[in-house]
């Protein structure tokens, strides 16, 4: 590695945070990677807010202890809505966390100020969308942990009618109440987005962050003179258990391969 060699460093508590690397790879294909996904310690979203920063903040330790990281995408919805606070006050790296964007787009999408959100439960607990959401503006918000559903996505059981059906109970008492936007606020949730949509009446919006966090990430970028124009960006994968798994559940929501990755402990 050159010592000019900078990456975007990504964190995660495991694969999901792949379905936003993914939109970042299209928007900025010059760049290169180092992603972290605590495989070891997943899922973050059934855990305590004590442990949920204490993990996010040994991550990006480690990856910027480690790594030429020259700004940090915080690629979950559990960690931003946790941690983001906390992790900014610790590093110099810029960050950028995918609760912001996400709020941005629910308001430009509702019309009868009526938003669901669906997600881990730490994300649920958390508040953050509600909180968000009211400061900006008469909205009103229904919020539904799903915890089913981020291990149906990593199974890859994005068509079968069982997703189909639990989907429509977590869904339903939203509908009922009449929302007319619906925040994804899991890095699982997009390759459900079939089964999600079927839930939903038609005019209902869904909102998935993934192209506005790339967009942010490329607008820090070039504000900081920090782009870069390598035609041979890398691309590199720390986890903390069971490479072998990452791998195969990660390419699926990745798109394309998984070459280098490294197992590590903590
Ligand atoms: N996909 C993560 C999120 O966006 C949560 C997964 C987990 O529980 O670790 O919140």
């Amino acid at each position: 590695m050159s010592s000019r060699w900078k990456a975007i460093g990504m964190l995660d508590s495991g694969v999901g945070g792949l379905t936003i690397q993914r939109e970042i790879l299209n928007h900025l294909p010059n760049e290169s990677t180092v992603y972290f996904g605590d495989t070891g310690r997943a899922p973050y979203g059934s855990k305590s807010m004590e442990s949920i920063l204490r993990f996010a903040e040994e991550g990006i330790k480690f990856l910027l202890n480690n790594y030429p990281v020259k700004l940090v995408v915080l690629a979950c919805h559990t960690i931003s809505a946790v941690a983001y606070e906390h992790l900014k006050s610790m590093v110099d790296a810029p960050l950028v966390e995918v609760v912001g964007p996400t709020v941005d787009l629910a308001m430009k999408a509702t019309r009868n100020r009526r938003i669901g959100v669906i997600g881990t439960e730490a994300l649920i607990n958390s508040n953050i969308y509600k909180k968000k959401l009211e400061e900006r503006g008469d909205v009103k918000v229904f919020p539904q942990p799903c915890p089913l559903l981020m291990p149906l996505s990593e199974e890859g059981w994005f068509k079968e009618p069982e997703t189909y059906s639990i989907t429509r109970k977590y869904v339903g008492p939203l509908v009922d109440e009449g929302i007319d936007t619906l925040i994804l606020g899991c890095t699982h949730y997009p390759p459900l987005i079939e089964a999600i949509r079927s839930a939903l009446p038609e005019h209902v919006e869904l909102i998935d962050p993934a192209v506005a966090v790339a967009e942010e990430t490329s607008r820090i970028l070039r504000e900081n003179n920090m782009t870069t124009e390598d035609d041979s960006p890398r691309h590199l994968y720390i986890v903390t258990d069971n490479p072998e798994r990452f791998k195969r559940v990660g390419e699926r929501y990745l798109g394309r391969s998984i070459y280098y990755i490294r197992l590590i402990t903590l």
